[in-house]
């Protein structure tokens, strides 16, 4: 890992920082486009993602040939980043749920989008979105997402608190001694709890079990019902 400057590009309002850090064309690695508002945020699985001006929305631009960890990492690192600059921030136990949102208190409090570009077949551009519920304002959450989300009481330096995380996420996935796994496991929310995941890649099945922990590559593992073990590569507890 080298000490990359980290150049921040801050709009007080973009349609999404991911569609915008997916665009621009003259970036380098670690550049973070970093929004007050979005009036289009994308979440995953095609989701709108809530976007009010009491958050922090941010893309960090990763040139692919800088990352050290496999890329299918990528995600599970940068939740560890954000806990980690959220720790650096005095905001304590916060845990992981697979695959990649943020709980405090059992509540969503940061969401995270990883979008790549590829050109002649080869991926060009790594684009890590992350929004955060920073602290209650003018705007609450919607009800359909009301009981689920929660802020985490932050009313500092939002654009500080930004690099802090592009820092991390650096530090996380283009280092060659970070271990994102078995971190990944130590703040992994729900272990031995009996869950219900959707299974995207097995026709958004239903399966029910005991969460176990995450393999080497992160896949969610299951103690299903019948006894049987089950790897998850991607999907959604809950
Ligand atoms: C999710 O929870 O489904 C992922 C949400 C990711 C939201 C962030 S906000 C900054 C960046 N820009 C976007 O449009 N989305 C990501």
């Amino acid at each position: 890992m080298t000490n990359d400057k980290i150049s921040v590009l801050h709009f007080p309002v973009l349609d999404s920082t991911n569609r915008f850090a997916l665009e621009i064309k003259d970036f380098s690695h670690l550049t973070t486009v970093v929004a007050d508002s979005q009036t289009a945020g994308r979440g995953r699985m095609g989701r709108s993602f809530f976007s009010p001006e009491n958050g922090l929305y941010m893309s960090v631009i990763l040139q692919p040939e800088r990352i050290k960890c496999p890329l299918s990492l990528c995600t599970p690192g940068a939740a560890l980043a954000v806990r980690q600059a959220l720790e650096n921030e005095g905001i304590r136990g916060i845990k992981i749920k697979w695959v990649n949102d943020l709980l405090l208190n059992g509540k969503k409090v940061c969401g995270i989008l990883t979008q790549s570009q590829t050109e002649n077949g080869k991926i060009s551009k790594i684009v890590i979105g992350i929004g955060i519920n920073l602290c209650k304002g003018e705007y609450d959450f919607p009800e359909d997402i009301k009981d689920r989300a929660d802020w985490i009481g932050f009313h500092g330096d939002k654009l500080n608190l930004a690099k802090n995380i592009a820092a991390e996420l650096n530090r996380y996935i283009c280092s060659d001694n970070s271990d994102i796994c078995t971190e990944y496991n130590s703040y992994l929310a729900y272990i031995g709890e009996s869950t219900t995941v959707t299974d995207y890649a097995d026709n958004n099945r239903r399966v029910s079990g005991t969460v176990l922990g995450a393999d080497e590559n992160c896949f969610l593992k299951i103690k299903t019902e019948d006894g049987n073990e089950r790897l998850i590569s991607s999907g959604e507890i809950g």
